[in-house]
């Protein structure tokens, strides 16, 4: 399908791509007359969500093109790279922390490389602390600047000053960007990047620029590329992915791009997050009903079950318009597993109004939840709003709903024993125990059988244990 955007300034022109990649060859040069025949090592450690791991992987491509290989044990790295999360301020702490201990790893290396970069560093009073409580940090670059690390690591090489690159940007678009995939099994497909909804308490919008959607063609090279490796299960991300294609002039929304995907050959599964309640239609669950490889698992956040908090929030729905998408599409897939965030003691919230978010996954039975409770952000609006209760009180709440959960969840598994299900096997819990999960994302369990190698390949497994949170089962 022909594609056309709108506004075409934000995909970064093929000789800027081609620029980078001189950049590439010129630092290989340098690289290697540096390290010999050694191949220099890159510890690189994604925070955040799937968004900034997907990031990672295309980090991870370009440093494999300037030559460097990979270790999971930091004494050995020549470059170490944190990409990091801003969602949270316990996020940011730990990023501090980290950050502050490999300083002793400089002292015995000098040339070691120390980079930051991610949502964080799109916050300059995060950057102004990195200039001046971290000197030994030698690149800080932001969300928008990714495609220049060929360019980043050059001025580092060769000026041996420390480099800030973090631009304000309403965000760009990158193709043809080398990417290193961890596992071959799962992919990670970026459909669009960037969010316009500021929700009341969420830097996202800020860190990450306006909300912009790659073109359909692009979208459906990857996909094939990912299918062409061996990948059985694609996840599809957006921060909104159901309002993917409105900066697009061609004929495209979330739903035609699910189906072109899903005519695409071969046996895989498609999920895709995340979707927003306000912008998630009923022709997108029509669209998932009929689409045969779109796993019958909707991640939808709710955050609050109540109209006054939801309101507060800027989330532009409310408990109703909710409860009537839910069981719409339960009414279309009487089989899908619904899964969602929320937020506890967000700024004014009471206890009664807490106690509507508690009905509400009563209601709709999800069969896992990730709960937060309440961060404020600087420079968000919710930050500036009043904040009465207290922490010990909201840890209260926050393990009432985990407790609700808890049961809701037990009740949803042990309705599994006895069926059988069709798991993709990802990998070894322990020493002769395959791991894997549903298409409703649940996480199973099964001894592996002696000559059957279904390690990266579907399988069905028997339920035969259902515990809480994780189920387990025997290979059939
Ligand atoms: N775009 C997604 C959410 C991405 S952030 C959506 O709109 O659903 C992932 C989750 O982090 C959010 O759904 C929310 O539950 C949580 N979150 C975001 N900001 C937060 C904050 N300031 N404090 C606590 N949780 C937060
Ligand atoms: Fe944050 Fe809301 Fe955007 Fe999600 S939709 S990323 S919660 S602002
Ligand atoms: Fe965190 Fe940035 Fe994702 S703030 S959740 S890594 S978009």
């Amino acid at each position: 399908m022909e594609g056309n955007t709108k506004n075409r300034e934000v995909f970064v022109s093929p000789e800027e791509i081609k620029k980078q990649n001189d950049f590439s060859n010129r630092v290989k040069t340098m690289i290697s007359s540096r390290f010999g025949i050694n191949q220099p090592l890159a510890f690189v450690h994604t925070y955040g969500c799937q968004g900034n791991v997907s990031d990672g992987e295309r980090i991870k491509g370009m440093l494999e093109n300037l030559g460097y290989g990979f270790t999971d044990e930091i004494e050995k790295a020549d470059l170490i790279l944190y990409n990091t999360c801003a969602i949270r301020e316990h996020a940011e702490d730990r990023i501090y922390g980290n950050v502050g201990a490999i300083k002793k790893l400089k002292r015995a290396n000098p040339n070691l490389i120390i980079a930051l970069c991610g949502c964080m560093m799109q916050q300059p009073r995060v950057v102004e602390k990195i200039r001046n409580s971290y000197p030994f940090v030698n690149l800080v670059f932001g969300t928008h600047v990714i495609h220049k690390l060929p360019e980043l690591i050059y001025r580092v090489l060769r000026t041996g000053k420390r480099v800030f690159e973090c631009p304000d940007s309403d965000g760009v678009i990158a193709e043809d960007i080398p990417v290193h995939r961890d596992t071959k099994i799962k992919g990670w497909l970026p459909i669009m990047y960037g969010c316009n909804n500021f929700c009341s308490y969420c830097i996202v919008p800020y860190v990450r620029g306006r909300e912009r959607s790659r073109m359909p063609a692009d979208i459906i090279a990857e996909a094939k590329e990912l299918i062409a490796l061996g990948c059985k299960d694609i996840t599809l991300l957006g921060q909104n992915v159901n309002s993917y294609g409105k900066n697009l002039d061609c004929d495209i929304n979330f739903s035609k791009l699910l189906r072109m995907i899903n005519d695409l050959e071969g046996d895989f599964i498609i999920r895709f997050m995340t979707s927003h309640p306000k912008d998630c239609t009923k022709e997108l669950l029509d669209t998932m009903a009929e689409c045969d490889k779109v796993a019958k698992h909707l991640h939808l956040p709710f955050q609050s079950g109540n109209d006054r908090v939801l309101a507060e929030m800027n989330r532009r729905y409310n408990r109703e318009q909710y409860l009537e998408l839910a069981r719409y599409a339960r009414k279309v897939m009487p089989d899908l597993s619904m899964t969602s965030d929320v937020i506890v003691g967000f700024p004014g919230e009471t206890y009664e109004e807490f106690r509507d978010t508690v009905t509400l996954i009563e209601e709709v039975k999800f069969t896992s939840l990730y709960t937060f409770i309440y961060s404020p952000r600087p420079g968000t609006k919710a930050a500036e709003m009043p904040d009465p209760i207290s922490r010990e009180e909201k840890g209260r709440w926050f393990k009432e709903l985990t407790d609700a959960q808890e049961k809701i969840a037990g009740e949803r598994t042990a309705l599994m024993k006895g069926k059988t299900y069709r798991v993709l096997c990802e990998g070894y819990a322990k020493e002769g125990i395959l791991n894997g999960r549903t298409e409703g994302n649940v996480m199973i369990e099964f001894p592996e059988v002696e000559g059957r190698d279904v390690l990266g390949e579907f399988c069905d497994v028997l339920v035969t244990d259902p515990l809480t949170w994780i189920v387990r089962g025997e290979l059939k």
